[in-house]
């Protein structure tokens, strides 16, 4: 078992949190006053008496009395023990739980072995000629190897496992960091003859890595899968580094490879991240606002696939609208990566095409219209496209506004717009949302479940988690 959480950390947690962003996340809240008001998640009811107090960092509800802080509506919603629901809240801010005496973090040994292979791959490309051509030929400076930590995996298939294993480091460890896989043949390096860059977390460790083949080896970058440590969807490439370089970042650009990040640094750009070769996750998000920037422009490549990730990057980014933050789009010219762009014509010519870059709004509503808006048809089609989005929006200023444009650009006057936008027409579409269990609206998809979901799961967690103590139990309240 871990030490117990020091208060301490407790306290600072709930003070980093924001409470209604948090619950607003989960329960669609309504301003009043100086609270926010909602349904209560917690008990069925037709009015709502569930608060939120910003001043208070606590949320009440009048009708089943629940109340507590941030960490007590997530033991509550999301079902959890006390120290799970810590880990939650600290995974959301990027923190590790600490634990007082008691035996290590699990997590230790995890992060021992990626500092070792970190290790073990920089002194790696000190003897590999083919890998120090490689970065040359890429114009990838000495500085840039060093600052960004790049490395090398031996070829062969069993020197990290045998390097780390005469230190004294267990396989299952390294299976758990995500370092070495198995398959028939038993297990080998999971990174081999590759171009190493770590990825690291908040406090610098590092948690993972991207490796990129030295020629037309498939695939071209192989990552870390998901381990203890590391989740994709909540980690972006540089953003660690971006904050060692300026503890207050203004603007944060958004790119799509390692590379990009790379070239992009060294050519003196201030601040540039990228996601891990996935689309970008409300979590990271958050992040990109995290570090107070007041402004992010996604870079996307200017094809098909590039306007896809974009507009799914909208999507997620949706939630963390909020005045004081500007949120951009800019398309490369085709063919075209930040790398190749700056290595041939110099930042100049990046900064250039940023100029280019385009609200969120302006780009949603356009991009929303692009297939017209004339007829009845297509302006109702804009409308229903429309809905998801603008209830995704927390931000009530944000919203009012987004609303009047879009409400504008169908022609439809704001008030049966909005009306609109909150489901109060007839038809199929009101059925629908009837249907919807209207006491617990939850952003992510799937998540949505009636009573008994909610049981089996509580069930499945208690029986992982404490399978003795569960027995006699009667169900929680809010089940
Ligand atoms: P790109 O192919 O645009 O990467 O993929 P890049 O950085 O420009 O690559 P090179 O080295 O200059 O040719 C964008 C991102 O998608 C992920 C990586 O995170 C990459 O940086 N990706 C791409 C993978 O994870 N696996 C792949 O095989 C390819
Ligand atoms: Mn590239």
């Amino acid at each position: 078992m871990a030490g117990r959480i020091p208060q301490a950390f407790i306290d600072d947690l709930i003070a980093r949190t924001d409470i209604v962003e948090m619950i607003g996340r989960r329960v669609r809240l309504k301003r009043q006053g100086h609270e926010f008001a909602a349904l209560c998640p917690f008990h069925d009811e037709k009015t709502p008496s569930f608060t939120v107090s910003p001043q208070k960092q606590f949320f009440h509800c009048f009708g089943c009395g629940a109340h507590g802080t941030a960490i007590g509506f997530l033991m509550r919603y999301e079902h959890l023990e006390f120290p799970q629901a810590v880990e939650r809240l600290a995974d959301e801010h990027g923190l590790e739980v600490p634990h007082e005496g008691g035996p290590a973090n699990p997590h230790t040994a995890l992060f021992e072995a990626l500092a070792r292979a970190q290790r073990l791959f920089v002194a790696a490309l000190e003897e590999a000629d083919p890998a120090r051509d490689y970065l040359a030929k890429r114009g990838i400076s000495a500085a840039a190897i060093e600052a960004w930590g790049i490395g090398f995996a031996p070829p062969g298939g069993e020197v990290l496992l045998r390097a780390l294993g005469r230190e004294g480091v267990e396989e299952k460890t390294l299976a758990a960091a995500g370092l070495i896989a198995s398959g028939a043949s038993g297990r080998y390096d999971r990174f081999r003859d590759r171009i190493t860059l770590p990825i690291r977390d908040t406090r610098g460790r590092v948690v993972a890595f991207g490796a990129r083949s030295l020629g037309d080896a498939k695939p071209k970058y192989l990552n870390s899968p998901e381990t203890p440590v590391f989740h994709k969807g909540n980690f972006l490439y540089g953003l660690f580094e971006a904050r060692q370089r300026a503890s207050r970042l203004q603007r944060l650009v958004v790119v799509e490879g390692y590379m990009d990040v790379i070239a992009l640094t060294a050519a003196g750009f201030e601040a540039a991240v990228a996601t891990l070769g996935t689309a970008v996750t409300e979590t990271q998000a958050r992040r990109l606002f995290g570090t107070g920037a007041g402004e992010v422009i996604y870079s996307f490549d200017g094809d098909a696939a590039g306007e896809r990730a974009a507009w799914r990057a909208l999507e997620q980014t949706l939630p963390s609208l909020a005045p004081g933050r500007e949120i951009r789009f800019v398309f490369l010219p085709a063919g075209d990566d930040p790398d190749s762009l700056v290595r041939r014509d110099g930042l100049a010519a990046f900064e250039k095409t940023l100029e280019t870059a385009r609200p969120l709004s302006a780009w949603l509503i356009d991009h929303l219209a692009e297939d017209g808006v004339g007829s009845a048809e297509e302006r109702a089609r804009f409308t229903g496209r429309f809905k998801p989005l603008a209830n995704r929006i927390r931000d009530p200023v944000f919203r009012d506004i987004l609303l009047s444009a879009a409400a504008e650009r169908a022609g439809l006057p704001l008030e049966r717009f909005e009306r609109l936008m909150r489901g109060q027409s007839s038809g199929p579409g009101r059925q629908a949302e009837r249907a919807a269990p209207r006491s617990r609206p939850d952003s992510r998809p799937g998540s949505e479940s009636g009573p008994f979901d909610r049981r089996v799961k509580w069930l499945l967690r208690r029986l992982l988690s404490e399978p003795a103590a569960i027995a006699g139990q009667p169900w929680p309240q809010a089940l």
